[in-house]
């Protein structure tokens, strides 16, 4: 019998100014599939599924549903084909409710007047039936990443789409929603749902999808049934050469104090108490020390106050024997701190300056790059910033000159390991630094970790992946409500027992 496609894309080709983010692409969707979309950062996933939703034209190529040419010329035409898109970096309006996020656009009326109660009702119905949970009076600002995703797979399902894409839906998530996601996505699937998923997990590709199309700088590589391959045969694909899927690494040899921490706190901006309380702890030259938990006990908030991000409501810190509790971000990064931080639009970057500028964010008023009256020595920045984007391979459209806003995820998370990595500093402070990195790239930011805990720099690293913990850390400390609950050494502890400390269900004190 002959397959049958609900949507074919034959022949995709978009262009960008300097690049073709797609060539001659052609991807074809079966009714009631999880089709994996799989590719280095850069490769244009995101683009072509945007060609799909009807953000971007293609200039060559044509969409088939169900078998007839469609011109999806605006998203509100993709929406009317049934087709919905849940993106890499949300598109939620942060001011409204969970409810009103879910039915801007589509809202019933009366006579003029909204129909607000009925809403409700069909999107609490949603929410219970595919295990959805939210709170559709919160305010999209004040909840979770997690919730605001479930949201917006709801508006998608509020909409009755039967094509859902997913950019990228498990890159901000814990390990138990990804779980859920997972459940949420199979279930979808047997109802009839058809699924576009791009995730550079080959775990999760493995355990969901049904299929999987490879992409590799803008060209399509090919299509391979799940159940025919590996993971191994997969990272080949995506990347043109074998991957090595596990770090190695030898002894660490720690030295003298970097960073010392003592009685800690940090106040929440969700509830009274405060979201780090009285946390003590040193990271020493030569050594990676990982703060792991679950999100939202407390992490976030040690960082912001480690940074100057938030102010420390209590106790000090030390960087290189100077008492730096009180200074300003810029002393701090003076004074030898790097940071990767969690949320890279926000706090990473500035979207709308060039790659070169944002490469020289925190070094643009030395000598180097600024003379004496203050000009920037452009030749200088962009000479720098071109040797940083070969070294760590930030692909774009247009090299020094691209505006950042434009580039792929995973590349504008390579540039500010870029910067943050070569600028002069003695404590690296990496906040989920693979974060939407393809296997190769975390491939090599985890053997730069490792190099520069070789060369002597004191790394702190906070990540969710239990996988990363375990592989990259010489030290763990596991943060739960707020405190630092028990040290592990990653050679000498698993996944079950990291998992008890996580959940509050084994503590122990900790001396420093
Ligand atoms: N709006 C745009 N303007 C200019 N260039 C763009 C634009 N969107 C994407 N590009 C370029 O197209 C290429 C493909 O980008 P795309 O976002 O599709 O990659 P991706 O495969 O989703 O990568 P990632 O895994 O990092 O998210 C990139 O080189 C990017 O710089
Ligand atoms: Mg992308």
């Amino acid at each position: 019998m002959q397959d049958v496609y609900t949507i074919e894309m034959l022949n995709i080709t978009k262009r960008f100014p300097g690049i073709v983010a797609n060539d001659n692409i052609t991807l074809r969707l079966k009714k009631g599939e999880i089709h994996a979309l799989l590719g280095e950062n850069g490769a244009g996933k995101s683009t072509l599924m945007s060609v799909l939703f009807g953000l971007y034209q293609a200039e060559e190529g044509i969409i088939k549903k169900d078998g007839k040419e469609v011109k999806i010329t605006n998203p509100n035409i993709a929406n009317d084909l049934g087709i919905g898109m849940v993106h890499q970096h949300f598109k939620l309006v942060q001011c409204f409710s969970v409810l009103d996020n879910i039915i801007l656009g589509v809202e019933t009326t009366k006579n003029g007047i909204l129909q607000k109660a009925e809403a409700r009702r069909k999107v609490m119905e949603l929410s219970e039936k595919y295990g959805l949970k939210v709170d559709p009076d919160a305010l999209v600002e004040d909840i979770t990443v997690g919730m605001q995703q479930r949201t917006e797979i709801l508006k998608m399902l509020y909409r009755d789409n039967d094509i859902l894409i997913f950019d990228e839906p498990t890159a901000v998530l814990t390990p138990s929603e990804i779980d859920e996601l997972m459940q949420i996505m199979k279930n979808l699937a047997k109802e009839g749902k058809s699924i576009l998923f791009i995730s550079h997990k080959l775990n999760e590709i493995m355990e969901v999808a049904d299929r999987c199309s490879v992409l590799r700088r803008g060209k399509y590589i090919g299509t391979v049934d799940i159940k025919d391959t590996t993971k191994e045969e997969l990272s080949r694909m995506m990347v043109g050469r074998d991957v090595q899927l596990v770090v190695s690494k030898g002894e660490a040899k720690p030295g003298e104090t970097v960073l010392s921490v003592r009685d800690m706190s940090v106040a929440s901006k969700l509830h009274h108490n405060n979201a780090v309380k009285n946390v003590s702890f040193d990271v020493r030259r030569g050594e990676i020390v990982c703060i792991a938990g679950i999100d939202g006990n407390g992490q976030t908030e040690l960082v912001y106050g480690l940074s100057g991000l938030e102010p420390i409501v209590g106790g000090s810190i030390n960087l290189c024997g100077k008492d730096i509790s009180k200074a300003s971000i810029r002393s701090r990064s003076t004074s030898g701190m790097s940071h990767i931080p969690e949320d890279r639009q926000k706090h990473g970057l500035i979207l709308d300056y060039s790659l070169a500028y944002n490469l020289v964010l925190q070094r643009y008023f030395e000598p180097k790059f600024r003379n004496a009256l203050g000009f920037l020595k452009e030749k200088e920045i962009n000479a720098y910033a071109n040797e940083l984007i070969d070294q760590y391979d930030v692909r774009s459209g247009q090299g020094t000159a691209t505006i950042v806003r434009s580039m792929s995820g995973g590349n504008q998370q390579k540039a500010i390991i870029a910067r943050e990595m070569d600028k002069e500093h003695d404590l690296l402070i990496a906040v989920q630094p693979t974060r939407g990195l393809d296997v190769g790239a975390i491939e090599y930011i985890h053997r730069q970790l490792i190099a520069q805990r070789d060369a002597g720099k004191a790394i702190l690293l906070v990540s969710l992946e239990l996988e990363e913990v375990l592989s990259v850390s010489d030290r763990i400390l596991v943060m739960y409500e707020g405190e630092i609950v028990g040290e592990l050494d990653p050679a000498k502890t698993n996944r079950e027992e990291l998992g008890l400390y996580m959940s509050g269900a084994r503590r122990e004190a900790v001396k420093v």
